[in-house]
């Protein structure tokens, strides 16, 4: 996408560093955050410097790639297995990370590892590129088969960030309104605030103002409202774990959504390229939740009068706060699953399917 007239990607490799879109200090500030160093990679995905099932996923393969360069040939596997481990335990819900992570040891391996460390380097990080451009293909191909959900005049709700800062490029949930804006359908599109982060509010809507697509910036608690009212014609929100039966784990607050549009007879699509669904994973009660910081709910930043970024309290200093950072929303609420090879009932049949087109 472009940024300034610039085309950036949310995860690049540029002459030996990973290259990030340092997602923080947006919508305030534009910066670039670089290293060569997987474990200050580990730690930007901790810290949500990047974020994003997609961005984490290609974030991961790059930082397994910068761990076989620092590895010592004399210790390349036991260096490489500790990378992996420490990356493998940034974030537990998106299963992009363990897919991208999966297809840079496989080529490692298949390089013939610590008995050719200069081979493994090397197909380290070709395996890193090709997971990155497959995700940004991915994307881009999702818009174009959602876009075909979308109607002229339409209001779209969305939740959290789906959008290209949430992938390599293009975004899951975003990407069909991209292709529908760009092919002329005037849409409006309801940002969800998306407490306690607010990805919402400060990513998504960034994005779509570069885009040139009308939207606003709701209260999480407005949606139930606003959709009553007849405003939204339909939802499309992202996903950072499919399991096999369909269910969805996405951002803490995706489920209600999906209730409200249940009630409501609107549709609820959940868009993602395939490498989000985990096989292994039955049912959605099986997708780990991640618990983060009671902080991230605690206190808030944002840009004061005279630009500065300050960090201030919400709550008072003895109150405590319970803060999972996502939801299952069950299968049998979502209208379809929008892939990169096509649109799918949300069911174990659908899933089926979607893993076999992605095998040819
Ligand atoms: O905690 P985050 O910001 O990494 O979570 C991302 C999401 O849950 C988004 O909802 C997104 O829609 C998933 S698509 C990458």
């Amino acid at each position: 996408m472009i940024v300034d007239g610039h085309p950036y990607r949310t995860v690049d490799w540029d002459n030996g560093e990973l290259v990030l879109i340092d997602q923080p200090v947006l919508p305030h500030r534009f910066q670039l955050w670089r290293s060569q160093d997987y474990r200050e990679a580990a730690e930007a995905i901790r810290t949500m410097v990047v974020r994003g099932a997609g961005a984490i996923g290609a974030t991961a393969a790059y930082a397994l790639a910068l761990a076989t360069r620092q590895a010592p040939d004399t210790d390349f596997e036991g260096f490489v297995s500790e990378a992996s481990r420490v990356l493998a335990a940034t974030r537990p819900t998106a299963q992009n990370l363990f897919a991208g992570l999966a297809a840079v040891q496989a080529a490692i391996s298949d390089a013939g590892g610590a008995s050719k460390p200069a081979s493994a380097r090397e197909a380290a990080l070709e395996a890193a590129r090709a997971y990155a451009n497959e995700d940004a293909r991915a994307c881009e191909a999702i818009g174009h088969h959602g876009a075909s959900l979308l109607q002229d005049g339409w209001g779209v709700g969305t939740h959290c960030n789906a959008g290209w800062l949430a992938f390599v490029d293009w975004g899951s949930a975003l990407s069909p309104v991209y292709v529908a804006h760009r092919s002329g359908k005037r849409l409006k599109v309801y940002v969800d605030e998306t407490r306690p982060r607010g990805q919402g509010a400060r990513l998504t809507a960034w994005e779509l103002a570069g885009e040139g697509v009308e939207h606003v910036v709701i209260a999480d608690n407005a949606f139930g409202h606003l959709a009553s009212r007849g405003e939204i014609q339909a939802v499309i929100t992202g996903a950072d774990r499919i399991a096999r039966n369909g269910d969805v784990a996405n951002k803490i607050g995706t489920f209600g959504h999906a209730v409200i549009c249940r009630h409501l007879g609107i549709p609820f699509y959940v868009a993602f390229p395939s490498s989000t669904i985990d096989p292994q994973t039955s049912s959605g009660d099986l997708i780990p939740i991640e618990e983060r910081s009671q902080d991230e709910v605690r206190w808030t930043v944002g840009q004061d009068e005279s630009g500065d970024l300050r960090r201030v309290r919400t709550v008072g200093p003895e109150t405590q706060a319970c803060n999972p950072a996502f939801d299952v929303t069950p299968a049998t609420l979502v209208d379809g699953l929008v892939t990169e090879t096509g649109i799918y009932p949300a069911s174990t049949e659908g899933v089926s399917r979607i893993l076999a087109a992605a095998q040819n």
